[in-house]
């Protein structure tokens, strides 16, 4: 059964450019409810820990300086289907093959700086979120 759960995280392009509101806005009026969700500045090892499925990816070195570059918004969402829904509210990693009215058609620079984050498994949601938020940080 698909998990009701999945997180995000609005990355520093999407920050920089005072897109945060409006993301959220997208995100809440899709039907998600937030769980969790805190402001904050990855250091590069927190980068490379979450990201290291990509470890050995060319892409990773640019990753991680990016997502090191500025602060970003992590958060836990609540709503059925959540994984694949929120797939679907963002869009494809590059903003140029991403539907009209997705998050990272509106929003992302750039394959690399895609503006968003969203689980890709409901088992990669729970370690995700389990990296960012405490149990007592969720709220019930
Ligand atoms: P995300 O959904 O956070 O998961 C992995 C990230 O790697 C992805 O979004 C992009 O930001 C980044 N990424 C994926 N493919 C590339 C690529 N070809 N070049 C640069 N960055 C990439």
């Amino acid at each position: 059964m698909a998990s009701n759960r999945t997180f995000t995280m609005i990355k520093p392009d999407a920050v920089e450019a005072n897109h945060i509101g409006h993301i959220l806005a997208m995100i809440t009026d899709a039907g998600f409810t937030i769980k969790a969700m805190k402001f904050t500045h990855l250091s590069r090892k927190d980068a490379e820990t979450f990201y290291a499925v990509h470890k050995e990816r060319p892409f990773f070195g640019e990753l991680v300086d990016y997502m090191i570059s500025g602060p970003v918004v992590a958060a836990i969402l609540e709503k059925d289907n959540a994984v694949a829904d929120f797939r679907n509210l963002i869009g494809a990693t590059d903003p140029a093959e991403a539907a009209e009215g997705t998050v990272r058609k509106k929003y992302a620079e750039s394959k690399a700086k895609n503006a968003v984050h969203g689980s890709d498994s409901d088992d990669n949601a729970a370690i995700e979120s389990g990296f960012h938020f405490s149990e007592r940080e969720i709220v019930g």
